[in-house]
């Protein structure tokens, strides 16, 4: 007995880093899944690894029709959606005095209003098969405190939280559940590109970064996307239908709320 036998899962951003280590970890429980990206290279990859619990669906979470077909694929191949997570996100850094129009625009676009329109239009197709479902949202440590050069990173996932308690209090009306998970610093392809960032605004040697953000974590060490995935799979099940609206840490103890 696996704890997702049976339901199907759309998951955003999954064609690499921590959605890839959600979809792996989702199919172990038992789950089929939607490995959804702009990087269809990757996410095809992906899905054959997988095997058949698994499909590969191109999906661009900042236009609104390239959402409707990516849901639309998932159940027309799977047959339903039970759990979504929306996890595609982009990183963006910069002193405030150089933050431009344009950057703030496209990573809004993508960290919030991915996440909004991509949940509504799940939420759209849970309601119309009867109502519950699983959604769980990417927050980050950079949404409970501001970053000195992180300032538009760190509001947008300041609004994932705030979107997670609004959309949860909406939806679980319907039987829907909306949650998130708030990583802290999470090894991989993401952080390699913060690593090169930092080492050109701070001086730093390339893994300097790496090592001190990873000695100041409580835990000892910057987690991997595994760290992650027992959250992920709680609160997709059954054993997490009475959380509504909550944002949890998985950090190592950087965070406490
Ligand atoms: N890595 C960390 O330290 C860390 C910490 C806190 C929160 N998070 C959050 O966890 C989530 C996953 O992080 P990660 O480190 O795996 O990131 P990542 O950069 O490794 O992967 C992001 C994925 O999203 C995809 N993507 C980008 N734009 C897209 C778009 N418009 N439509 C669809 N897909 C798109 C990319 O192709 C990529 O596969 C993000 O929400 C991130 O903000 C990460």
């Amino acid at each position: 007995m696996t704890r997702l036998d049976g339901k199907t899962a759309l998951i955003t951003g999954a064609a690499r880093g921590i959605g890839l280590a959600f979809a792996q970890a989702y199919v172990r429980e038992g789950a089929q899944v939607a490995i959804a990206d702009i990087d269809m290279a990757r996410a095809r990859q992906a899905a054959d690894d997988l095997g058949a619990a698994a499909i590969a669906v191109e999906m661009d979470i900042t236009d609104q029709a390239s959402i409707d077909r990516a849901v639309a694929e998932t159940v027309q191949h799977f047959g339903q959606i039970d759990i979504l997570i929306n996890n595609a996100a982009l990183f963006t850094a910069a002193p405030i005095t150089e933050i431009t129009r344009a950057d703030y625009a496209r990573v809004f676009d993508i960290n919030v209003g991915g996440t909004l329109f991509t949940l509504q239009a799940v939420a759209k197709h849970m309601i119309t098969r009867g109502g519950g479902g699983k959604i769980i949202n990417m927050a980050s440590q950079a949404g409970r405190r501001g970053e000195p050069l992180v300032a538009v990173y760190c509001a947008t996932k300041a609004a994932v939280i705030s979107l997670t308690q609004s959309a949860g209090l909406n939806l679980i009306a319907h039987g829907i559940n909306v949650n998130a998970i708030s990583p802290g610093v999470v090894d991989g392809e993401h952080w390699d590109g913060v690593d090169a960032f930092f080492a050109k605004h701070e001086n730093k040697a390339p893994g300097q970064k790496k090592k001190e953000v990873g000695e100041a974590v409580p835990y000892g060490r910057m987690g991997t996307a595994e760290d992650l995935t027992g959250m992920a799979v709680f609160l997709a099940s059954d054993d997490a239908d009475y959380i509504v609206a909550q944002t949890y840490n998985v950090d190592g103890g950087q965070w406490m709320s």
